[in-house]
């Protein structure tokens, strides 16, 4: 998705704003830019559509210089991702503006603007705020009074850094439903949608706040918040070690993402496991009394993070017995929803700044829900800043845009949350809670033992490398990871996969099996095995080849139209978790061979902040 940075110094700072925009690369982006004030005075941009590397090819055959700038990663929403769309957007040459978000009333705004006398060169939403700037500054005389009026008008969502040849003595921010950080130097200072792009240069940071407007100067950041009034925000240091934005020995971080479950699902789980229990004060002190009461919990998210509260209600219900609706976040927005009393409202996503995601959990918050809970891998986001409650996922970033590691963890979490909340309701059974804690424990061993089989998956990988579609089949928990697996396969190597719970194969898609349609499907060794394999023989009986992940033990053997790959024995509730490991490397090993990007699919975002 679009990323910001800017920067102001006494030194040439466009390698800072480059090199920031290729750490923001991997959340996908289909055009970039750079604008400066250079020495001269004179505002000069740099835009290319495609990747960074078009950019910096420009640059250095025309190269730029300035102590103050501002650069921008476009997706494209309004307006196709032509150079004359990207960002920065100019208005008089003295006034350049980069913006995250969508603004709404942009075609009343464009039409107000064009009868004052401005020329529109884009197609964006975005040049309408730059040439309203320069409006209110034509009458203020002072860039920040014109971004405090300006953006009284703005309806919508925005990210926003602006900057003029009038006043190069400041940077200006301001935030309203897309993040932005300022990063902390000495003698200097920048800023960026997200801390990622800046920790070559600080690691000190100050997050604005909803409705933050902040005017960033060499030696000093003045803030005010959205009543207007000059804020203090607290400054934090940043420790993470800056190795995760860096694939190591792996060939694409997708990978090395796969092979770090182990570890991020081992931090997942610290601090959070008492001997036989789980610690529900992990959910912030006043959890135990609260989640005493939840009668009924309503789970929100997009994308890999559905399908993680797709499992959980599998789980909430049975392990605590707790009624679950699951719901995607673009879909719950806009419905009219009946909220059942005492009912917990639970957001899921990566990132935390999923605009979906956000406004669903907005939206929530009239409707009368008993309170909110994030699991989310980002702390300082926007769904942990606004949610009562929070598990925080220790999955590290995630830079491959298709997920892997943040949905184990998740799925972790939410594992831990059911616990908790069946054991503050006390509706769990007689021993489940300190069996699962034990299994919770073995987890990270039993991932390993998952990622050893990786050469045999890269083996069948082969099979896929001239089909067009595929099937994934489970039942059950299988179910959702089927349809994990389906999304995967089609993020990355454009197969079209879809998933159905096994027992549905009879009333539709049986008619599409042939020996060009592969069905994989998962089968753990449960109750419903037997159920499962009935299913694989009307599969075998129409000719169609099937991959089946299953239990050593589970009776399905290798053999004509049938490659069984064995899965190490895992207790059936945890499943899910494990058998997600096989499909990942399913799709990655079949996207390398058809020769995509693997880290950077075609089309898609790794964070969403637009609707
Ligand atoms: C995008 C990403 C997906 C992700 C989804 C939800 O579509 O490409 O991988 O699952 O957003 O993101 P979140 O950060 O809310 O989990």
């Amino acid at each position: 998705m679009c990323g910001i940075v800017g920067a102001i110094a006494e030194r040439n700072i466009l390698a800072i704003l480059i090199e920031g925009l290729k750490r923001l690369e991997y959340r996908g982006y289909d055009s970039a830019g750079v604008a400066v004030i250079d020495e001269a005075g004179r505002l000069e941009r740099r835009r290319r559509s495609g990747k960074i590397a078009e950019l910096d090819r420009t640059l250095s055959e025309e190269p730029l210089s300035g102590r103050l700038g501002i650069a921008h990663t476009r997706w494209a929403t309004h307006g196709a991702p032509f150079e004359r769309n990207a960002h920065p957007h100019f208005s008089g040459n003295e006034l350049a503006v980069v913006h995250n978000g969508i603004i709404e009333n942009h075609v009343q705004l464009r039409e107000h603007l064009q009868g004052l006398g401005y020329l529109f060169t884009s197609d964006t939403d975005t040049e309408v705020i730059v040439h309203l700037l320069h409006h209110k500054l034509e009458r203020t005389g002072d860039l920040t009074a014109a971004l405090k009026e300006a953006i009284g008008e703005l309806h919508g969502a925005y990210g926003l850094a602006v900057i003029s040849t009038r006043q190069p003595d400041r940077l200006l921010a301001a935030r309203s439903g897309s993040p932005l950080v300022i990063g902390l130097g000495h003698g200097e200072n920048f800023l960026a949608s997200d801390q990622l792009a800046l920790r070559q240069v600080t690691d000190r940071f100050i997050y604005l706040e909803e409705g933050d407007i902040a005017e960033i100067r060499r030696d000093q950041v003045n803030i005010w918040d959205a009543d207007g009034k000059p804020v203090q925000r607290e400054a934090v240091q940043y420790h993470e070690g800056a190795e995760a934005a860096d694939k190591g020995s792996y060939r694409h971080f997708m990978l090395k993402e796969i092979h770090e479950q182990p570890v991020v699902v081992q931090r997942t789980l610290e601090g959070r496991l008492a001997d036989n229990h789980v610690l529900v004060q992990a959910f912030g002190p006043e959890a135990a009394e609260l989640f005493a009461k939840v009668r009924n919990v309503q789970i929100v998210a997009c994308g890999t993070s559905y399908h993680a509260g797709m499992v959980a209600r599998y789980w909430l219900e049975s392990l605590a017995g707790i009624p679950c609706q699951v719901e995607v976040a673009s879909e719950f927005r806009y419905r009219k929803v009946v909220v059942q009393p005492d009912t917990l409202f639970v957001t899921i996503s990566q990132s935390g700044e999923t605009a979906d995601t956000l406004a669903a959990l907005r939206s929530a918050k009239a409707l009368g829900y008993l309170a909110s809970l994030t699991i989310c891998n980002v702390g300082t986001s926007s769904l942990v800043r606004e949610s009562d409650l929070r598990l925080l996922t220790q999955a590290g970033p995630e830079i491959g845009v298709a997920s892997t590691k943040a949905f184990t963890t998740q799925l972790v979490a939410l594992l831990l949350l059911t616990l908790a909340l069946g054991q503050a309701r006390s509706s769990l059974a007689d021993g489940v809670e300190a069996a699962l804690v034990a299994e919770l424990r073995r987890l990270p061993t039993r991932l390993g033992e998952a990622l050893a089989m990786d050469t045999t998956i890269e083996k069948v990988a082969e099979f896929f490398a001239d089909k067009s579609h595929c099937l994934f089949l489970g039942r059950g928990t299988q179910y959702p990871v089927a349809m994990e697996g389906a999304l995967k396969l089609k993020e990355i190597s454009y197969i079209h996969a879809e998933a159905y719970p096994a027992g549905e194969l009879k009333h539709g898609p049986l008619a599409l099996v042939d020996a060009d349609m592969p069905v994989v499907t998962v089968a753990p060794n449960n109750e419903l095995l037997e159920k499962l394999k009935s299913n694989l023989q009307e599969v075998r009986a129409r000719g169609g080849e099937l991959i089946v992940f299953a239990d050593g033990e589970a009776g399905i053997h290798n053999g004509l139209g049938t490659q069984l790959v064995k899965m190490p024995h895992i207790h059936d509730v945890l499943a899910p978790i494990l058998y997600t490991v096989p499909l990942q490397l399913l799709s990655y090993h079949v996207a390398v061979l058809k020769g995509t990007d693997v880290d950077q699919p075609r089309n898609l975002a790794k964070s969403v902040t637009v609707e």
